[in-house]
Order: C-alpha cells, then structure tokens, then sequence
C-alpha cells in the first residue's frame, strides 16, 4: 500500500507560514493584496474563487472581486487590467479563466504586468521558468513540486510521464520536472498506447480531466502517483483522473482526491500573492 501524499495537511503548514510572512510584512508597511476579475457567470469559477478569496482572509492578504458581466468587451476588461496594473495598493492580480467565448484570454493574461502576475500565466513569467529563472510559477504544477520536496522524491534521473499538455498543468509541469532532473515525457489525448509510456514511469502526474482514467495494469510498482484531475464519478463522488482503490496498491507514493493536489494550488496562490508583494517595492 502507498504512503498517501497528505495535500490538505502541507497547504496548511504552508499557509502557516505564509501568515507569519504576511504579517511581517505589514509590520514594515507592506500590504499584501489579491485583486481578481471574473467575468460571466460560470458557477465552478464562482467555487473556485469563493475558496481564493477564504484562503486570502486566513493568510491575511487582502482581497478585491471584479465581476463582469457577461457582455464585458475585451477593451473593458483591458481597461480594468491596467488599472488594477496602475493600483498601488493592488499586488497581485488574478484573472479567473475560463471567460466567455469571444473575448481574448492569452491578450487579458499578456495584459497584466508580469510583476503582478500570480497565476504565473505572462509570457514572461512562462519563459523565465523555461530558462531556470526563478518566477511566478503556476499553482498546481507549483504545488506539485512541493509536494515531491516535502516528500524527499528525488528527480533526478526519474523517468517521469506527464499526462496533459495544458498551457496551466501540463506544460509548466515539463519545465519544472526538467529543472529538477527528470527526464520528461509527455502525452496527451492523441497519444497512441498511452501505457507503453506509463509502464516505463517511475513517476507520472495525470491531468487529463478522465475520472479514474489511469488504471493499475498501466503503472509499474513503486511507482509516485501524482493526480491532478478533479472529476465526478459514477456513483457521484469526487475523484481523480487515477483509479485511486487499485494504482495504491502498486504505487509507492500517491495522492488522493480530495486532499491532494487541490489544496496546494491555493496555497502555492497564497505564496505567490506573498512573493508578488515582496518584489514589489
Ligand atoms: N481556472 C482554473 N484554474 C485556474 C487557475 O489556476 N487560475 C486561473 N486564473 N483560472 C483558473
């Protein structure tokens, strides 16, 4: 049986200690504050921010909701980006994705000052981790690479297999594995014998939005199991993109749904929002 890789209790060390840097740096002046822009009426989104805007009142960081309406043009949301951009007492700045068809993410995410950016979604911040800089980093495949440090799981020279190729996940993933070592392989819906890929794995990280699409015939023993999908199951439950029951069995390490990688997305936003006040003045 694996060692089950506790999410939920490292975000909460984490954002114990975020709350100790956050309070630091109000001593000397310094106010941490999250601004997100949301627009339309997407209720996961609503969760998700709802939950962003929980984390910020725990760590102590201030919090700003935009909400636009759905018939929001691209110049009024660029508008609102530069002039949170302008915003003195605006840190951080979040646009929650996905927004409505017809308006323009990659210019809105290119639009907000790299400094600002804690999504870590700027073409900046994107080539900066490609090239070893240190950076904003994406939540999740941030939060991943802390779960592997606090863990003790060695990349280097590891065969890992990324599963998702998404500009959030997948890709920021490639970069972070690489810079530790790994040797990265990737793959994705139009893959072809998906398992010849994984067998070989003695790490993969799923993020292909499948419930319990990763199955125990497709993984070696002693594999680390990181699962980064969120999904609904047949029977209603909450579950990954791993079938969690029977890859545990197999797996040396991994992470369970809920309580895995989700929590410490937030909590690697938390540290980035910290991170964006700390290089700002
Ligand atoms: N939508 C789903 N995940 C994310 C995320 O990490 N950041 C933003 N901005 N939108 C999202």
């Amino acid at each position: 049986m694996a060692i089950i890789i506790d999410g939920k209790e490292l975000a909460r060390k984490t954002r114990e200690n975020l709350k100790i840097d956050c309070q630091n740096l109000k001593e000397k002046g310094i106010v941490p504050k999250l601004a997100v822009i949301m627009v339309g009426d997407n209720p996961a989104s609503k969760v998700y921010v709802k939950n962003k805007s929980r984390a910020c009142e725990d760590v102590g960081i201030e919090y700003e909701e935009f909400l636009l309406d759905e018939k929001t043009t691209q110049k009024e949301l660029i508008d609102l980006i530069h002039k949170l951009n302008d915003r003195k007492d605006v840190t951080g700045i979040l646009l929650q994705s996905p927004i409505p068809a017809g308006l323009d993410i990659n210019e809105a995410f290119r639009e907000i000052y790299y400094k600002k950016d804690v999504d870590g979604f700027h073409p900046v911040n994107v080539g900066k981790l490609s090239i070893g800089q240190d950076t904003f980093i994406s939540c999740t495949p941030y939060g991943v690479m802390k779960m592997f440090e606090e863990y003790n799981i060695d990349l280097t020279g590891k065969n890992v297999v990324i599963i998702g190729r998404s500009n959030i996940v997948g890709k920021p993933l490639i970069q972070c594995c690489l810079n530790k070592n790994a040797t990265v392989t990737v793959c994705h819906s139009k893959t072809q014998n998906i398992e010849e890929y994984t067998k070989k794995a003695d790490i993969v990280i799923v993020a292909i939005g499948k419930a319990k699409f990763l199955k125990a015939d497709m993984v070696k023993d002693g594999v680390v199991i990181i699962d980064v999908g969120i999904n609904r199951g047949e029977d209603g439950k909450l579950c990954g993109d791993v079938d969690f029951e029977n890859v545990s069995k197999k797996a040396s390490y991994i992470t369970p749904v809920p309580g895995g990688v989700g929590p410490m997305t937030i909590a690697m936003l938390m540290n980035n929002v910290i991170k964006a006040a700390k290089n700002f003045f």
